[in-house]
């Protein structure tokens, strides 16, 4: 007999079961913003506008434009809405002066062509007056969450003065939502009326794709200055990949391991056990672990016009590592090609130095052009990277969360997740 309907179709209704229970195995239960009347509503949309800023200027958009299908669909739905969110981790008192939000309110502004009350106090009376006489035309814009005493300690205090004039909840910022804090926990809580805005529930069946339906071959990509600050993903990630690349300063340390002198490279002396203990372990587990086999070097990193090649694994004493070189890049190239779930995390060198950046954006290039598989990009540095490169707009998917996608990944449970769970029965809301 002659099929003469694609094989896929065949194989589809049980794809399509496994993505339904493995969104639900996280979601479960939990309402989105679609499921509730937002007609009238006073509703607070917590958003991550933690964005790139100097002096002012907005220097990424990305997490801005990632928020406005929740925004725009509550304006158009007729609510009342709150928008809120931290910026940096302010400490001293000029902080308190300096990280405002308002250069990102008036953005907001322009975007969706509405006035924004920007509220300094988020904790005074002044949201409530202004919700009960909010035009269609405006919205409102809460300061910095993060001046307010109680924000970063969960306090309910500080939640229930945000509470006290919200009927609807809605977490959209998946950046933050590895942080136990008021707005992303407490907040919820007083708040009967939650639930997940559409950046959320996109992150979360994004990450899915790598967490629970990755397809093999499953390649990893590492990089970045420290391995200290991804044991958990790397020994999480060896469990499930094929193959892993290691490159950006994290290499320098694995080198390190195979006693492959790295001259003046960045090394963390005390993680080389760890790195040697990896690399046996994937030997013996038949995985691929891949490590630069060329670099490019400089004896001074401030000066990026003497850059050169080193056409092997090894640094001379005098130099330092910067970047891949055009072997790796062809190696690493190679392994794109091949797999059919990719997650990239971490740059390959100083990409921001454009004598630096080659190594990271072929890699992107090799992402965007000649791979056909899933490709996920976790945020922070590698979403900038890959943004920096032009290819951005290729990938798969761009996580908003640096820290977030990563916690995520490691199957840690997101406080900004659990906290929009049904409250069980003994449990007071
Ligand atoms: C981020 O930029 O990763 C999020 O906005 C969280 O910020 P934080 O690490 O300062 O909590």
């Amino acid at each position: 007999m002659k099929w003469d309907f694609p094989v896929e179709w065949l194989i589809w209704p049980f794809i399509w079961q496994r993505k339904v229970e493995s969104v639900s195995k996280t979601l479960s239960g939990i309402k989105s913003i679609d499921d509730f009347s937002l007609e009238d509503k006073k509703v607070f949309i917590r958003v991550d506008f933690n964005v790139p800023m100097e002096n002012g200027r907005i220097l990424d958009e990305t997490r801005i434009n990632a928020a406005l299908p929740t925004i725009k669909y509550a304006v158009e739905k007729g609510a009342k809405i709150v928008l809120a969110s931290h910026w940096g981790r302010p400490k001293s008192p000029e902080d308190f002066t300096q990280m405002t939000l308002e250069p990102v309110a008036k953005r907001i502004s322009e975007i969706l062509k509405l006035e924004v009350l920007f509220i300094e106090e988020p904790r005074s009376d002044a949201p409530k007056a202004l919700l009960a006489g909010l035009k269609p035309s405006q919205i409102i814009f809460l300061e910095n969450l993060r001046f307010c005493a109680g924000e970063e300690e969960n306090s309910r205090e500080f939640a229930q003065k945000i509470a006290d004039y919200t009927e609807i909840y809605i977490n959209d910022a998946f950046g933050a939502s590895h942080r136990a804090h008021a707005s992303i926990v407490a907040l919820p809580q007083l708040v009967p009326q939650h639930g997940l805005g559409f950046l959320m529930k996109k992150e979360i069946a994004m990450l899915d794709q790598v967490r629970w339906e990755r397809q093999h071959p499953f390649l990893a990509i590492l990089g970045g200055a420290k391995v200290s600050d991804k044991i958990d993903i790397i020994e999480m990630l060896l469990e499930q990949v094929d193959t892993l690349i290691v490159g950006g300063a994290m290499a320098y340390t694995f080198l390190a391991s195979q006693n492959i002198s790295i001259g003046k490279s960045r090394v963390e002396v005390d993680k080389i056990r760890f790195a040697a203990s990896l690399m046996e372990r994937a030997q013996a587990r038949g995985k691929k672990i891949l490590l630069p086999m060329d670099h490019i070097v400089v004896k001074n990193i401030k000066q990026p016009e003497e850059a050169t090649l080193t056409f092997t694994p090894s640094i001379q004493e005098d130099f330092l590592g910067v970047d891949i070189g055009p072997q790796s890049i062809d190696l690493f190239s190679k392994a794109i090609l091949n797999a059919r779930t990719i997650f990239w995390n971490g740059p390959m060198g100083i990409f921001e130095t454009p004598q630096y950046s080659q190594g990271t954006f072929a890699l992107a290039q090799a992402l965007a052009e000649n791979s056909k598989a899933t490709t996920i990009v976790g945020g922070g540095d590698s979403a900038a990277a890959a943004m920096a490169s032009g290819y951005g707009d290729k990938m798969t998917h761009i996580s908003t969360g640096g820290g977030a996608s990563l916690e995520y990944l490691q199957g840690k449970k997101m406080p900004g997740i659990e906290a929009l769970r049904p409250a069980k029965k003994s449990e007071p809301v």
